[in-house]
């Protein structure tokens, strides 16, 4: 006879081990690690003292000075993703040592070339994604549980807390919408708007939709003709697309908000590792509890899916607040103090990069695309 028990543990429509989702974790890498391979030892030390490198402009030596490594001497996925990490936070370091002005073509090969086979073989683009950022750079720093980040950039305890409380976010989400909303307030009590402004954002950016590098970006050894590859987002966390088509809020190009946000949501599923995009679209081809509520007719169910849809709303207004004070608000202020002698928080110089004044990480522009998403969502509301 068949094990009913077996039957009921599984989930009805697919096991989330299948889409490397933990049922802890989320979409978290859960217990990532933090040491590679002795072969791989000049990629960490160089990862593992960035803020340093970068900020006494040493880092672009260093990694000329690298060896040529292979990537087969990695093994297993977990391995892998810290392999992308390390290499992709050194990536943009590179990139952005010099600030918008003094950006590269060229990432030399014995960066690029591993980077892209790494890249490959995740599945991921070979450019600092939200997968590296926030799922797999964390550990545990004592043995109370308390986190920190296993790799670091310019930007001191204020980019630990944005990476932590994003990280937070992330692993609330797992049961749920509501929770994030503490999770986003401890954003203001770690993160430094103006640091987060004019420090941290460039190191997230990308080289595509960006002013600072139009033509993007040579991998050699790779290929001859330039990349272009969009910055991290949180818009490519995995969590916020599965409520969306779990509750059938489509950000379509036919959406009366307008292609251009909507499109640029979808293109951020790229940026995802396969397995989790590979969920959004299992809920996506699965039949559609909206279309199910509908039919019922029951009065139950359409108010307790109304509810859900109102806080995925509302959580996306809370969410406009906190751009604007990060990222609208910072820019005002720091547009006041140009012309000023230099500015220092801190240890940190303030020297924030104008092509990103307006635009996200991710390259989108910021307020209209946000509202706009956050309006397609309250749209999804069954009326009686
Ligand atoms: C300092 C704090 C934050 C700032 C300044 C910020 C900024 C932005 C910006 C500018 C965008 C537009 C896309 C882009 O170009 O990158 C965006 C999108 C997004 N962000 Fe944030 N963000 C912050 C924190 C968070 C946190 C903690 C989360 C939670 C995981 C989050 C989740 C999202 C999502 C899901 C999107 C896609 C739009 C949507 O689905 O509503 N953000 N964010």
């Amino acid at each position: 006879m068949e094990n009913n028990n077996e039957n009921e543990e599984k989930p009805l429509l697919f096991t989330l081990r299948r889409f490397h989702l933990s049922e802890d974790y989320g979409f978290l890498l859960p217990n990532p690690l933090s040491e590679l391979p002795a072969p791989y030892g000049p990629w960490m030390e160089i990862a593992n003292n960035l803020p340093h490198l970068i900020q006494s402009h040493q880092l672009r030596s260093q990694v000329y000075k690298m060896p040529q490594l292979s990537s087969q001497h990695l093994k297993g996925h977990r391995e892998l993703h810290l392999a992308h990490l390390a290499l992709s936070f050194i990536t943009m370091g590179f990139v952005w040592q010099e600030g918008e002005e003094g950006t590269v073509k060229l990432l030399p090969r014995n960066l690029a070339v591993p980077y892209c086979e790494i890249s490959q073989m995740l599945g991921l683009p070979p450019i600092l994604v939200h997968a590296d950022f926030v799922l797999a750079n964390w550990k545990k720093k004592n043995l109370n549980g308390n986190l920190d980040t296993i790799f670091s950039l310019p930007g001191g305890e204020s980019l630990r807390g944005f990476i932590l409380v994003t990280l937070l976010v992330e692993k609330a989400a797992a049961p749920g919408v509501k929770v994030p909303y503490n999770s986003y307030s401890a954003l203001l009590d770690y993160v430094d708007p103006a640091i987060f402004y004019a420090v941290i954002r460039i190191f997230l950016s990308g080289w595509k939709d960006n002013p600072a590098m139009p033509g993007g970006l040579i991998y050699e050894g790779v290929s001859d003709e330039p990349m272009s590859y969009s910055g991290g987002s949180a818009a490519q966390s995995t969590v916020l697309h599965a409520f969306d088509e779990l509750l059938t809020i489509r950000h379509s190009k036919e959406s009366s908000n307008g292609p251009e946000g909507a499109a640029f949501l979808h293109r951020m599923r790229d940026y995802m590792p396969p397995h989790h995009r590979a969920f959004i679209e299992e809920i996506q081809s699965a039949p559609s509890l909206k279309q199910h509520i509908l039919s019922s007719g029951n009065e139950k169910l359409r108010i307790a899916y109304n509810q859900c849809v109102s806080v995925l709303a509302d959580l996306r207004t809370y969410h406009i607040a906190i751009v604007t004070k990060f990222i609208i608000t910072a820019a005002a202020n720091a547009k006041a103090k140009k012309g000023k002698e230099s500015h220092w928080v801190g240890s940190l110089q303030i020297n924030p990069p104008s092509s990103l004044q307006e635009r996200g990480t991710g390259g989108s522009g910021i307020l209209s695309f946000l509202k706009s998403v956050r309006d397609t969502t309250r749209a999804g509301i069954i009326e009686c």
